[in-house]
């Protein structure tokens, strides 16, 4: 038994992305997005997996609702389609597709379940992906007057926003090595793309803060780096990939400052930025989310464009994604937030494991027990966070549904509810019920031994 509590307001919750979950991306006068174009081009997905259906969260969301109300979450963090709001990603609103997220809400707060609204996770209107997307100067005033949209509309109702989900995956992904939609493959993109995703967040929280009354922040998703051995070499190699995967976006929006190994890694295609923009990327914001799933054992190699290769660990548990269970390193990346960053209130906005499942058992039953181990162990590393100091406010399972793994497809499954792709039944993993309880004891269950 440990002596750590979570906080008495600790929020818990389940999290879920728009393109993901909701399918019908077209309907009601949305305009299409980069992820529908990517998918329906053949080979970029696994097995040409599509959004078209997804889990179809958008004709079933007050099912899912009753859902989240039946396991007893008080939070869940989804995210809005802009070119459902914006077909055309600018200019005309779109209300059908601004009452579908309005429902939503109401229907949220019904359940006493508070919503966490993210502004952008990865579904580029393509009107503006063909106006040159994160790579045009002008995404920030576009990316502004969306977040005005939807402040208009929402805030009030809504309290959390986010403005971006993980810009490190949508440049790194999407422009640098091309495994994400829009798929490009340029070093000289990939900066640019990052930078005008920081200053589309600071101009997004600029407007808020004019007609806001609540709280906006970044999620970011940061990864520990640890060296392979006591090597110059690899102690190098790790100052890298900490500072193209954890500093790259948090330094400019809180400290105001890109870390200089960028420039190391990028070479003549990390441009000087001028110090306007800078200043528009820093904004106060009211909390951080941090996105957590695994470290990476680094060690210096030849390897584009960061010289730094990850060493797989003989002894270490892997999950479906070729990802290390590694606890530990939440409570260090944690701790190295607060030390670096001062101390801002920070939520978890994911954490969760894609496992092999079994079937659907006679009776309804998913036995899950691997991936309830993972959650019961971060979840205790969190805990030891709080316990040193970190301001952790909640919690959001990464996911609440099997949902499309992006280019994996429907083949990894993260979801603590399984779905039926055949059929839409949703059926709550053994991992769903343990969360339960975590839940209704507001975390002091994590130390029971799991049956
Ligand atoms: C993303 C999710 C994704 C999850 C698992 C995060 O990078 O925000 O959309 O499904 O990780 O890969």
């Amino acid at each position: 038994m440990s002596n750590h509590v979570f906080p008495p307001n600790f929020l818990w919750g389940a999290a879920t992305a728009a393109h993901q979950i909701e399918g019908s991306p077209l309907a009601d006068g949305a305009g299409p997005n980069i992820w529908t174009r990517f998918a329906h081009t053949p080979g970029n997905v696994h097995n040409n997996d599509t959004g078209d259906v997804a889990c179809d969260h958008y004709r079933r969301w007050k099912d899912d609702v009753r859902l989240m109300r039946d396991l007893g979450l008080q939070a869940y963090r989804f995210s809005v389609a802009w070119a459902r709001i914006l077909p055309e990603g600018t200019g005309r609103v779109n209300q059908a597709g601004l009452d579908f997220y309005s429902r939503l809400v109401d229907e949220l707060l019904a359940n006493d379940i508070e919503p966490l609204v993210t502004l952008f996770h990865w579904d580029l209107p393509s009107a503006l992906d063909d106006r040159g997307g994160w790579l045009n100067r002008d995404i920030a005033g576009w990316f502004a007057d969306y977040g005005r949209v939807l402040f208009g509309a929402l805030d009030g109702r809504v309290k959390k926003w986010v403005t971006l989900n993980e810009p490190w995956v949508v440049s790194d992904g999407g422009y640098l090595h091309g495994v994400l939609a829009p798929g490009h493959r340029n070093k000289y993109e990939a900066p640019i793309a990052s930078h005008n995703l920081m200053r589309a967040h600071g101009a997004a929280v600029q407007a808020y803060r004019e007609v806001g009354k609540h709280e906006i922040g970044l999620v970011v998703n940061i990864e520990p780096k640890y060296p392979h051995s006591d090597s110059a070499g690899d102690a190098a190699a790790v100052k890298r990939a900490h500072a193209y995967m954890n500093e790259q976006y948090l330094d400019p929006a809180l400290l105001g400052t890109y870390p200089q190994e960028l420039k190391e890694i990028f070479g003549d295609a990390w441009p000087e930025w001028p110090a306007d923009d800078m200043a528009l990327i820093r904004q106060k914001l009211d909390f951080i989310g941090i996105n957590y799933y695994t470290r990476s054992v680094t060690r210096d190699q030849d390897s584009y464009p960061l010289n730094a290769g990850a060493v797989k660990q003989p002894l270490g548990t892997y999950t479906e994604t070729g990802w290390e269970v590694f606890p530990q390193g939440m409570v260090d990346l944690l701790v190295w937030a607060k030390d670096r960053y001062g101390n801002i209130p920070t939520y978890i906005t994911e954490n969760g494991a894609a496992f092999f499942d079994a079937p659907v058992a006679e009776g309804g039953r998913v036995r899950d027990p691997l991936r309830t181990d993972y959650l019961q162990k971060h979840l205790r590393a969190i805990r030891e966070a709080i316990a040193l100091g970190c301001d952790i406010r909640g919690y959001m399972v990464w996911s609440l549904l099997d949902n499309l793994e992006w280019s994996h497809g429907y083949s990894k499954r993260f979801g603590i509810v399984h779905v039926n792709y055949g059929t839409q039944e949703r059926t709550p993993k053994d991992s769903a019920r343990w969360y339960t309880k975590v839940i209704a004891s507001n975390g002091a269950s994590v130390d029971e031994p799991l049956p």
